[in-house]
């Protein structure tokens, strides 16, 4: 016995991907042996503890075949099993689950369907409470839903049934190891160059801002390459859901927003967070994500001298992004009036970013005013054509004035 299984994968297209029609898993009894010893090394075995138990689980191995054998049991116990080679993989960004053998991934911006299989619906379920778990999380019955960081800091998503209708579903983004500088966006033609002295006027001048885009575009890591470049004589504070911020930083400290516990205690929200961050002397409070309630908090700590702040904002363009203050604002009880009053003092500029297929990039940067009829503004101040030139627009002179420029 190799401890490894082959599992055959079954008969369809999947395109884009190299003829690979098996995959190894680990021996079930195995994985069971090695687990058991792993109790004894608490919590967190480190990656030479389960190798050390897949060692003395007590079958008698080749050396290959033992390193083959640790490293699918590594990916069983401490990673995300059999989609651990997925999120291995430099060119994927996410790796989505739908049923067993519906494993897709997006590779260098495409999605495409990879040959692995996970089973049955029962062993996706059970990935599913495993990685929650691993993120420190809980995923059952009476809490079906979860977003969490796994320990190699990759975000999960998860969903049981029935509220996933069908088999449980999983989304998984990588994590870049290195966050992406300015000029590597710039070299990945995400960032038009001309723009590049406009964006460190904007970090430089402390102007508050934020990024805005649809899903995926690239907003959390513009925002980190945006961060690296602030002074390294301020602190930032970074307030999140799952941690995925990593700007280049040497002053950077984190807060996470906790979910509640199997008592229902215990939830610490973002709201919270911002509240807690304005206590620890911050030059820069920064919101990972804004999407719900704590973005009063967020506009009422920009309005009370915590200039500099930033944050991302989901809008499909940066036209959207009043309407969608608002309707967030309108969680936190605020009316029309007051967001576009919070909004247009504490806001200076809004950097929007597009994607079309595989590319991502700074389609406009707009600063934020009030219209003369009251109502939040967005007006463009740099807009880039497709063929990545910057042209200046109606709004560009009040964000050379807030640049002092
Ligand atoms: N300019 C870029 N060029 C290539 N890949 C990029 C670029 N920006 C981001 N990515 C990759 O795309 C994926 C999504 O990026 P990111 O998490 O920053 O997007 P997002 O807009 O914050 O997503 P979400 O809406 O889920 O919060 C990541 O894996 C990231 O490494
Ligand atoms: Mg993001």
């Amino acid at each position: 016995m190799s401890g490894l299984e082959r599992v055959a994968q079954p008969d369809g297209p999947h395109p884009g991907r190299p003829p690979d029609r098996t995959v190894r898993r680990a021996d079930p009894v195995l994985l069971d042996a090695v687990r058991a010893r792993l109790a004894r090394h608490g919590p967190q075995p480190t990656a030479e503890d389960v190798t050390e138990a897949v060692r003395s689980a007590g079958t008698v191995l080749g050396s290959q075949a033992l390193a083959e054998l640790g490293a699918a049991v590594r990916a069983e116990v401490l990673g995300a099993g059999p989609l651990q080679r997925l999120l291995d993989d430099p060119e994927v960004t996410d790796v989505l689950v739908n049923a067993p053998d519906q494993v897709w991934v997006e590779r260098a911006g495409r999605l495409e369907r990879s040959a692995i299989d996970l089973g049955t619906p029962t062993q996706v379920r059970d990935l599913a409470v495993r990685l929650a778990a691993a993120g420190g999380q809980r995923l059952d019955d009476a809490s079906p839903t979860v977003d969490a960081r796994l320990p190699d800091g990759s975000r999960l998503h998860a969903v049981l049934p029935p509220v996933a209708g069908g088999c449980a579903l999983i989304s998984l983004r990588t994590l870049r190891r290195q966050a992406f500088t300015l000029d590597e966006l710039v070299r990945a033609g995400s960032v038009a160059p001309g723009l590049v002295p406009v964006l460190r006027a904007l970090v430089a001048a402390r102007a508050s801002f934020l990024v805005s885009g649809a899903t995926g575009t690239g907003k959390t890591t513009l925002l980190s390459a945006l961060l690296s470049l602030v002074a390294p004589t301020e602190r930032i504070v970074c307030i999140e859901e799952s941690g995925e911020l990593a700007p280049d930083h040497p002053h950077v400290v984190r807060l996470l927003a906790r979910a509640a516990n199997v008592d229902g205690a215990g939830a610490i929200g973002l709201s919270d967070l911002v509240r807690q961050a304005l206590r620890m002397r911050p030059d820069r409070i920064v919101l990972g994500e804004c999407r719900g309630a704590e973005v009063r908090d967020v506009l009422t700590a920009l309005n009370t001298g915590h200039e500099g702040g930033c944050a991302t904002l989901h809008a499909n363009t940066a036209a959207d992004v009043p309407a969608r203050l608002e309707a967030l604002a309108a969680l936190a009880g605020m009316s029309r009036e007051s967001v576009a009053a919070q909004a247009a003092s504490a806001l200076d500029a809004v950097v929007h970013l597009r994607r079309d297929g595989p590319r991502r990039y700074i389609a406009a940067v707009a600063v934020v005013r009030r219209a003369p009829t009251g109502e939040l503004a967005v007006e463009t101040a740099v807009d880039v054509t497709p063929g990545g030139l910057p042209v200046r627009g109606p709004g560009w002179e009040a964000l050379a004035r807030r640049m002092g420029a």
